[in-house]
C-alpha cells in the first residue's frame, strides 16, 4: 500500500504523522489483515505531497499530541514516482483547492489509485473533470479530530474524535470494491482510530454541512467563539438556516429533521465553545474561506432547484463581502 498525503496544514500532518507511525511500528500484529482472504496489506511506502514542496526547506515537522507529548519526524516529499506507484491519494486540503490539486497530478496516477477528500462542504466532486471522475474511485472522509496548525509544519492535536469514510464517486459493484473499500478503512483506523466504513456517507455528509451552515458563518460574521452561537440571539437565524437546508436536502434525497439538527448544531457548538472555527480563523488570517461549498452550496442548488434560500444567500454573501473588505 502506498499513500500519498497531499496538504501540509493541520489535517494533512495529523494523518501523515499518524500514518507514518503506523507504518513504523507496523509488527505481524498490527499489520492489516483480510478478515476474508487472510492478505496482508504492510503500509509500504508514505509520502506527502505540499503544496510549495520545491521551496520547502525543511524536512521534518513537529506534533505534539493530545497528552502534551511532542514528536519530531520527518516529512518523505512525494517525488514523481510515488505519484506513479500511489494506491490511495489522500487529501486534505481546503475545498476550493481540490479542483486545481488533482487535476494537477491526475496525469500521473494510475487507475487503481483511490482518492480521499477531507474537506469541510460538498460540491467538490461537481468540479473536478469528468475523466477524473470516471477513472478513479473517490472516497470522502469526515472527522471531528481537532487539530491546530501552530507555525509551518507544526501542529498540535487538540481533540480526539472519530472519522467516518465513504464512497461518494465510482464502483461499488463487487467484491474486489468490498476489499478495497476495507483495505483503506482498515489502514486509517490502525492509524488514527475510529475509522468508520459509510455505507451511506452523504446522510453524514449533510450532517455536517448542516453544521458548519450555522456555526461557520455565524461565527465569522460575529467574531465570535463556536460557543457563543448558542446565545438566543441567533436562534431565529439558526431555524432559518436550517429551514431551507432541509428544504434543499430533500431535493437530494436527503430527509434531515429540524430538531435533531438544531440539536447537534447546539451539541456541538458546545462541545468546541472556546475554539476559533475555522471559517472566523480564515477571515481574521485574511485567507479564502470555503463559505461557497458550505451555504453557497445551498444557494447553488436552491437556484437549479427553484427553492427559496434567503438566509443561506445573505449569510454566503456577507461573508464573501469579509474577505473583498480585507
Ligand atoms: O469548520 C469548523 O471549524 C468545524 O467543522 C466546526 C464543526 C464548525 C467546529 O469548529
Amino acid at each position: 500500500m502506498n499513500i500519498v498525503v497531499m496538504g501540509q496544514g493541520a489535517m494533512g500532518l495529523l494523518w501523515y504523522h499518524h500514518l507514518s507511525q503506523a507504518q513504523k511500528f507496523q509488527t505481524k500484529k498490527t499489520q492489516v489483515q483480510n478478515k476474508g482472504t487472510g492478505d496482508i496489506y504492510p503500509l509500504s511506502k508514505l509520502s506527502l505531497l505540499a503544496s510549495n514542496q520545491q521551496n520547502l526547506t525543511q524536512n521534518y515537522y513537529q506534533f505534539t499530541a493530545l497528552n502534551n507529548q511532542t514528536y519530531n519526524g520527518i516529512v518523505n516529499y512525494a517525488q514523481p514516482e510515488q505519484l506513479q506507484t500511489a494506491d490511495t491519494v489522500f487529501l486534505c486540503l481546503k475545498s476550493y483547492q481540490i479542483s486545481d490539486a488533482i487535476t494537477q497530478i491526475a496525469e500521473q496516477l494510475k487507475t487503481s489509485c483511490t482518492i480521499i477528500l477531507a474537506h469541510n462542504g460538498i460540491g467538490t466532486l461537481e468540479k473536478l473533470p469528468q475523466a477524473i471522475i470516471n477513472k478513479h474511485a473517490i472516497y470522502a472522509l469526515l472527522t471531528t479530530h481537532g487539530c491546530l496548525r501552530n507555525a509551518p509544519l507544526n501542529i498540535t492535536h487538540t481533540g480526539s474524535g472519530v472519522s467516518s469514510l465513504g464512497l461518494i464517486s465510482g464502483n461499488k459493484c463487487g467484491e474486489q470494491d468490498n476489499v478495497r473499500d476495507e483495505q483503506i478503512t482498515s489502514i486509517l483506523h490502525n492509524a488514527l482510530p475510529l475509522v468508520k466504513f459509510e455505507t451511506n456517507i452523504a446522510i453524514k455528509q449533510w450532517l455536517k454541512l448542516a453544521i458548519n451552515c450555522v456555526i461557520n458563518p455565524i461565527t465569522a460574521l460575529n467574531n465570535i467563539d463556536n460557543g457563543l452561537v448558542n446565545n438566543t440571539q441567533f436562534t431565529w437565524q439558526i431555524e432559518a438556516l436550517l429551514i431551507e437546508i432541509i428544504a434543499v436536502a430533500k431535493t437530494q434525497g436527503i430527509a434531515l429533521v429540524k430538531e435533531e439538527l438544531q440539536k447537534s448544531v447546539q451539541e456541538v457548538a458546545q462541545a468546541t465553545e472556546k475554539n476559533c472555527s475555522s471559517m472566523r480563523c480564515d477571515v481574521l488570517a485574511n485567507r479564502q474561506t470555503e463559505i461557497d461549498y458550505i451555504n453557497g452550496y445551498i444557494h447553488r442548488l436552491g437556484i437549479k432547484h427553484n427553492i427559496a434560500t434567503p438566509e443561506n444567500t445573505k449569510v454566503w454573501q456577507q461573508v464573501k463581502g469579509l474577505g473583498s473588505k480585507l
